[in-house]
C-alpha cells in the first residue's frame, strides 16, 4: 500500500518538471514511506502529530516551490543588479544568479572573481543563490528546474535586445518564460560597463556598487579611489 501510494507521488511530481522535483520527489518519498509506517506506532503514544507533520507540511510546500534564473555578466555587480535581486526573490521561492562564462565578452573580472563578489553581495540574501553556467540558458533553466529566466529592464535602450533574446529563448524552450523586472528609477541609467568606465577614470562609485565592489575595482584598476 505505502509502495503504491509512493509510485503514484513520484509519477505525479514528474509529470510537472520546473518546480523543486528532486526536492519534492525525495520529500514525497519519505513522506509517503514514513507516514503510513511512523503513525500506527505513535499514535497510542500521542506523538503521532510531531512526527506527521513536517512531512505532511513539506508535502504542500513542494510542490509549490517556484525556482527563477536571473543570468547575466554580473562584471561586476551593481546595486542596479542587487535592486532586481531583491524584487525577484518577493515574486520566487528561490532565486538562482547565474553567471554567464561569456569570455567573448572580454570581462574585467575573472570568473571566480565574478562569483566571489557576488557570493559576499548577493548570496547573503535569503532563497538566493550563486551559480555559474556554460552554454544554452535554456539548458541552464531546464537543469535547475527553473521556470522563469528574469532580466533587469533599464530603458528603451534595452529593450531592442532583451527581446530578441526572450523571443529566441522561448523558441530554444517555450516553458522557461522570461519576465523583465524594472529597477529603481535611480538605477535607470547605471550598468556595469559604465561603472567600470568611471572607475577607470578615478571617479567614485561608491554610490553605485556594493563597498566590496568599490574596493574590488580599486585594487583591479589600481587608483585611488575612495571606498569610503
Ligand atoms: O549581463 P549580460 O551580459 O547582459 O548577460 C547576457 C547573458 C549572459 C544573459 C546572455 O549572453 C546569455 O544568456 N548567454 C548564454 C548563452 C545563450 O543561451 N545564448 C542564447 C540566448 S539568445
Amino acid at each position: 500500500m505505502e509502495r503504491a501510494f509512493s509510485i503514484f507521488v513520484i509519477s505525479l511530481s514528474r509529470r510537472s518538471p520546473g518546480e523543486g522535483g528532486r526536492i519534492r520527489v525525495s520529500f514525497f518519498v519519505i513522506s509517503a514511506f514514513a507516514c503510513p509506517a511512523v503513525v500506527p506506532r505513535l499514535r497510542d503514544e500521542g506523538g503521532c502529530f510531531v512526527i506527521c507533520f513536517p512531512f505532511c507540511a513539506s508535502c504542500v510546500t513542494f510542490p509549490f516551490m517556484r525556482r527563477a534564473i536571473y543570468p547575466g555578466s554580473f562584471d561586476p555587480i551593481t546595486n542596479g543588479h542587487l535592486d532586481v535581486i531583491e524584487r525577484a526573490r518577493k515574486l520566487f521561492d528561490e532565486v538562482v544568479v547565474a553567471v554567464a562564462h561569456n569570455d567573448e565578452k572580454q570581462p574585467l573580472f575573472s570568473l571566480k572573481d565574478r562569483l566571489d563578489l557576488l557570493r559576499e553581495t548577493a548570496g547573503k540574501i535569503d532563497n538566493v543563490r550563486i551559480a555559474e553556467f556554460e552554454g544554452l540558458l535554456v539548458e541552464f533553466a531546464r537543469k535547475e528546474e527553473a521556470g522563469a529566466v528574469i532580466r533587469g529592464l533599464r530603458a528603451v535602450s534595452d529593450f531592442e535586445f532583451e527581446f530578441q533574446m526572450a523571443l529566441m529563448n522561448r523558441k530554444l524552450d517555450a516553458a522557461v518564460e522570461t519576465i523583465f523586472l524594472m529597477p529603481k528609477e535611480e538605477y535607470t541609467y547605471l550598468s556595469s560597463r559604465i561603472v567600470k568606465e568611471i572607475a577607470r577614470l578615478g571617479g567614485d562609485v561608491s554610490a553605485f556598487v556594493p563597498v566590496l565592489v568599490a574596493r574590488a575595482l580599486a585594487i583591479k584598476l589600481k587608483k585611488n579611489i575612495s571606498t569610503k
